[in-house]
């Protein structure tokens, strides 16, 4: 077939049209906004050459307010598969030169058939999104579409990882598809997500706000906890998920890829046996015993700007990818909040899913005390945690390096949450409370009968360290076997990963059931 004329010539064309999306024009003004165009950023996302479009020719088939008279191939989202790290995914890109990117009936369909294709090969779905919403033309088609997806993100959900990526609008009940997915990213300017925007804000409730302020990647990632990732351009979100997939599996079924590694397993850091300070009350980094126990000191943190009292991410050890929760004593102390249960609870039952084993570092005083807390729904929020924790299956190591206080001991993927190996440095202290809480309820009578404010003093001092005697070490949950060994720092890279090699062939399994009901 000769390429200058007849069916292949209207092939080429065919396509060379439909990769100009919206037109010339709106390409250009996407790139004046400091945007790339959909079909840029699958470029950016997949291995070299591996993109495989689909859908190129599909046009929607709305009647209403003229819309007949402008159709354009593709009609507002590219889709196909293709691979990173030379692994299987598939990805939709909404298109934004096309009606804004704008959900219709037909591009509703595009999307769904890479979902259905991504869990029947059980390979992760990547949506960049970038889109005005519904199409306003299409009325309650494009709504049932968006329903289509949701009811796809659902039945999805734990069975193949799915990512969004927010590099434009993304508003109404478009937020509820990324919202349904295990990993939001959000670029910072360009992007947003509300349901409700600034002008209706102001319609109903009188507040008058930016929609910087009211959806932008700042406030998700350090606010509301809604975007997982913030990114300062689109190429750094895209590597962000190139890394981000590295350490997960293709499916539910699959185990995530494990890498050579070089970095010694014995290697010990002597730092690690003088990182905690002598006195209890003064903070430290937790991050830096995560990048000295874990291969290569490299460690992906999610939510990194969110409820900061508690670090969550991935990381590996001896090349085997897991997931790691730990307080962080260097902000609020690393107390047990609404914000850092949740955030702790969702990353537990997604490593779960995924068969993503679990280490847990432990330096938490308890539960942030207070109305606030009460009233914000603390029971039910640390509730949560301690559900994941319970129900999770996946080797789960913990090493207590301070404190281990009250409940947020037991939260704290303790051994009757069915913790496997539990370990605690000498640092440990593991108790129902601490000294000055506890001398405080136990003897706040005596305490106040004694009127000389030296005796006083003396009195507290001498009850406090006998408390801290008894409680304030690892030892007396070890005598119990709550905590099965008691550790050098400097060791623990090498004690877990000799662990987790030990925990390779677990095999647990939950009652059968339809499904938890975890208090949500
Ligand atoms: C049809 C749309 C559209 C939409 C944008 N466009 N949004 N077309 N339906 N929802 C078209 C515009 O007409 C324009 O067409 C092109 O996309 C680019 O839009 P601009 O407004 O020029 O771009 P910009 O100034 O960057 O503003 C982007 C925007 C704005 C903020 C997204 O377009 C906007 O406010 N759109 C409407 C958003 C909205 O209210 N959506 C419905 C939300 S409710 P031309 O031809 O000029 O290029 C919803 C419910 C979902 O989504 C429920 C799910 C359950």
């Amino acid at each position: 077939m000769d390429a200058k004329t007849g069916k292949l010539k209207e092939l080429i064309d065919l396509r060379k049209q439909a990769k100009l999306g919206g037109g010339q024009k709106r390409i250009d003004a996407q790139h004046t906004k400091g945007k790339y165009t959909a079909r840029e950023r699958i470029k950016m996302l997949l291995d070299e050459g591996s993109f495989e479009e689909l859908d190129m020719f599909v046009v929607h088939r709305s009647h209403n307010f003229g819309l007949e008279k402008e159709k354009y191939l593709g009609d507002g989202v590219v889709t196909g598969s293709g691979s990173i790290d030379g692994r299987l995914v598939y990805v939709f890109a909404q298109d934004f030169t096309v009606f804004g990117g704008s959900l219709s009936e037909t591009m509703a369909q595009k999307i769904c058939k890479v979902m259905d294709m991504a869990m029947k090969m059980g390979a992760p779905v990547i949506g960049i999104n970038d889109s005005g919403g519904a199409r306003i033309q299409e009325g309650v088609t494009s709504l049932a579409g968006y329903a289509e997806i949701f009811e796809r993100n659902i039945l999805a959900s734990g069975v193949v990882p799915q990512i969004s990526a927010i590099f434009g609008p993304c508003a109404g009940g478009a937020v509820y598809s990324p919202a349904l997915t295990d990993f939001i990213m959000m670029t910072e300017q360009n992007s947003y997500m509300f349901v409700t925007g600034p002008k209706v804000v102001k319609s109903v409730t009188g507040e008058i706000i930016t929609t910087e302020d009211l959806g932008g990647a700042a406030v998700h990632s350090s606010k509301s906890g809604v975007s997982h990732f913030k990114v300062a351009t689109e190429e750094e979100g895209i590597n962000k998920i190139r890394e981000l997939l590295a350490y997960l599996p293709q499916n539910n079924l699959e185990e995530a890829p494990i890498v050579e590694c070089s970095d010694p397993i014995s290697r010990s850091d002597d730092f690690l046996n003088e990182i905690v300070p002598e006195n209890p009350n003064k903070p430290y980094d937790m991050k830096e015993i995560i990048k000295g126990i874990v291969d290569y000191g490299k460690f992906v943190e999610i939510h990194a700007d969110y409820a900061k009292n508690i670090i969550v991410g991935f990381a590996r050890f001896n090349g085997v990818s897991t997931g790691i929760v730990a307080n962080q004593p260097n902000f609020l102390a690393g107390v047990l909040d609404c914000d850092a249960s949740r955030k702790a609870a969702r990353f537990v039952r997604f490593c779960d899913a995924f068969n993503i084993p679990l280490l847990t570092l432990v330096d938490v005083p308890g539960f942030l005390p207070g109305s606030a807390q009460e009233y914000a729904g603390i029971i039910v929020h640390g509730a949560k945690l301690m559900f994941a924790y319970g129900e999770a299956t996946v080797p789960k190591i913990t090493v207590t390096i301070r404190k281990s206080y009250g409940g947020a001991h037991d939260v704290m993927s303790c051994k009757q949450l069915r913790g496997d190996l539990n370990y605690a440095w000498p640092s440990a202290e593991i108790a129902v409370m601490g000294a000055a809480g506890a001398i405080e309820v136990l003897e706040g009578r005596e305490i106040a009968n004694i009127d000389d404010p030296e005796e006083r003093a003396k009195f507290v001092e001498e009850k406090e360290n006998e408390y801290k005697q008894k409680f304030a070490n690892p030892y007396q949950a070890a005598s119990y076997g709550y905590i099965d060994d008691v550790i050098e720092p400097r060791n623990t890279r090498f004690r877990v990963i000799r662990s987790f090699q030990t925990l390779q062939t677990k095999k647990l399994s939950n009652p059968l059931k339809k499904h938890s009901n975890i208090p949500l």
